[in-house]
């Protein structure tokens, strides 16, 4: 089975500054012809207030004429503990509409594939222990199979034990009890988005994968701190059978490397107060 993972669209109707980057990477997913579309979220320029996002990029992700699934990103269905645009059960319920289900898992030779709402982690909505319940629950019934954990927002950037990045990665306490979730049930890899960078590496055997953006890149005017990994966009192919899952950062001929640097006033025009990270 061949499963194709993009991440960060941030697509719009109405703000169409990185619209060019999409018929690139729907011909090249085209060409490939996978067997699944995992996009790990950011769909959406702004689908957490509009819902018009939303229409339009689950309109674009079916017109691929390939099986999809997604999780939710942050511009999607808001942030945990967000002063303006927290994640709520108004805005699940319009991703849910439009995407599906936001946590999901499917059975493929010898994996359990599991999509999971990193927007929940530390969110304090009753959601947040459904999905923790649920997650148990489909760890406990892998049945021998190996898993592999989609989710938006990576674990950690440098370390498994480091504080809180804030925007960057999740919180300290609901890492633990992933992290904790993870080594008993030896998950093979857990693949994120999010940075808009692309990195692996391994960690108490597990595969961590962080799959570039297609949309755009973070320049230095963003304030990101230093991280790993490379200022690239591509995608990420996966070749899985029985015995091997094997992943590989791949470019997609055509995109643009646009900054968000450049545009971030016209994309995502936000009071100060919120900080000028916005991957
Ligand atoms: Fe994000
Ligand atoms: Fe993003």
């Amino acid at each position: 089975m061949r499963i194709i993972q993009i991440s960060d669209t941030h697509l719009s109707p109405g703000k169409r500054q990185f619209a060019g980057n999409w018929p690139p990477l729907a011909a090249w997913i085209a060409d490939q012809a996978p067997d699944l579309v995992i996009h790990t979220g950011d769909v959406t320029i702004d689908g957490a207030d509009i819902e018009e996002d939303l229409r339009h990029a689950a309109a674009l992700m079916r017109s691929l004429g390939v099986r999809f699934r997604a999780v939710p990103g942050n511009h999607d269905v808001g942030d945990p503990g967000h002063p303006r645009q927290p994640v709520t059960t108004e805005r699940l319920g319009r991703w849910r509409a439009h995407f599906g289900p936001d946590r999901w898992f499917e059975d493929t030779e010898g994996v359990r594939l599991i999509g999971l709402n990193a927007m929940l982690l530390g969110s304090g909505e009753a959601e947040e222990e459904v999905q923790a319940a649920w997650l148990d629950a489909v760890m406990d019934g892998a049945d021998g199979r190996r898993t592999a954990w989609f989710l938006h927002r990576p674990l950690f950037i440098d370390s498994p034990d480091e504080p809180d990045t804030g925007y960057w990665s999740v919180k300290p306490q609901s890492r633990a009890r992933l992290l904790e979730l993870a080594r008993r049930h030896s998950v093979a890899l857990i693949a994120s988005g999010h940075l808009h960078r692309a990195h692996e590496f391994r960690h108490d055997g597990c595969l961590y994968l962080w799959a570039p953006a297609s949309a755009f890149l973070v320049g230095p005017g963003m304030n990101a701190p230093p991280m790993p990994g490379e200022n690239r966009l591509g995608a990420v192919v996966y070749t899985i059978d029985a015995a091997l899952l094997e992943a590989e950062i791949v470019h997609v001929p055509g995109l643009v490397p646009y900054l968000i640097d450049d545009v971030v006033d016209e994309v995502y025009p936000r009071p100060s107060v919120n900080g000028p990270a916005r991957p």
